[in-house]
């Protein structure tokens, strides 16, 4: 299936862009983003219009990026500016492909479509990155599977007590109402854990009296893929300690037809001094994501040898729901957009 164009993909962190060019694929496009003088990221096609050189091997200086091979220098909106070569002569060919680029909660977004409409729409808000009550972190995973099975994992979290039994007990699913919903191109899986036992992650924020708790982990995601993972306690067990919050994002974007780029952030609103806890949450994260998720996602990729999952039939049960219509959802923007573009 084609990549939907018109829709923000998250790039890379803010932070990423320093001063030097980072290469990233995107779509399976080569890209270039580095930061202009204004500080504003800039994407351009990772590949010199001359001999197709990797500009991100470049130098850059202000707005502009020079190619590593032979001296062309492009501008913002990807023409050249400059020609080292005989009387210096720029021509028409003489540029690269230039994206729109946003930067919206501490997140670079890329428009890979048609420029026009990446006026039209704005990327996706989770504003709690920037609210002052949270302590944030984030970080990046490379998958090498397709994004939608990247999808089909994060909005089923049935999978947890098997393939995470230090994070989600054996039978703990049991406990969980799951309902999906979806509203405006948009599908929610609801996971709620009502009058549950305390659970570790939240043994680590609440306090140590909490033995039981109202849980919810709510993944709402948009096309292409894009997930906000609201996930909270509310103490039953004694009721009037503190709650705590922990939303989320989790972000993907294809590098190629068989590979991903994965940016999470995870916020919490206790222990939100304690830098022992991030490292303990980052690690957590990344140990489960590395060590389980991704080699597991990877395996059922390359199972399924290139084919589309519905073409392979597969026995559906109740927690697919959610997927299954993200899918759906996906399908038909990308069939529209398609026709439109035809
Ligand atoms: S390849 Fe870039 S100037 Fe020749
Ligand atoms: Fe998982």
């Amino acid at each position: 299936m084609p990549f939907l164009r018109n829709a923000w993909y998250a790039a890379g962190w803010r932070q990423e862009i320093d001063d030097k060019p980072v290469a990233r694929r995107i779509l399976d496009e080569p890209i270039v983003i580095y930061k202009g003088a204004d500080g504003a990221p800039i994407a351009l096609a990772d590949r010199c219009a001359h001999r197709f050189a990797p500009l991100s091997l470049g130098k850059i200086d202000g707005d502009s990026i020079t190619c590593p091979y032979h001296g062309l220098t492009f501008g913002r909106d990807g023409r050249c500016i400059r020609n080292p070569h005989g009387k210096g002569q720029i021509t028409s060919s003489m540029s690269v492909p230039a994206f729109p680029t946003r930067v919206q909660n501490g997140m670079i977004w890329i428009w890979m479509g048609d420029k026009e409409k990446a006026t039209q729409c704005a990327p996706l808000a989770y504003d709690f990155l920037d609210d002052e009550g949270f302590t944030i972190i984030h970080g990046y995973l490379h998958v090498q599977a397709h994004y939608e099975l990247v999808t089909d994992n994060l909005l089923d979290l049935s999978h947890a007590e098997y393939l995470h039994p230090f994070i989600a007990p054996p039978g703990s699913y049991a406990n969980v109402q799951y309902k999906a919903v979806e509203k405006d191109g948009r599908v929610t899986a609801y996971h709620s854990m009502p009058n549950a036992e305390n659970t570790p992650l939240f043994k680590l924020l609440m306090d140590e009296s909490v033995r039981r708790i109202d849980g919810r982990a709510h993944m709402h995601w948009e096309a292409p893929a894009n997930m906000m993972l609201d996930t909270g306690a509310i103490p039953v067990d004694p009721p009037d300690a503190a709650s705590a919050s922990t939303p989320q994002t989790h972000l993907l974007t294809p590098e190629t037809e068989n590979s991903t780029h994965y940016f999470w952030s995870f916020a919490r609103d206790r222990m939100r001094n304690d830098a022992s806890v991030s490292e303990m949450l980052r690690e957590g994260i990344t140990n489960a994501f590395v060590n389980e998720d991704e080699p597991m996602v990877r395996a059922i990729h390359e199972r399924m040898g290139g084919k589309a999952l519905f073409d392979l039939s597969p026995a559906l049960l109740p927690m697919d729901e959610a997927a299954v219509r993200a899918r759906r959802v996906l399908a038909r923007r990308i069939a529209e957009e398609q026709s439109a573009g035809a």
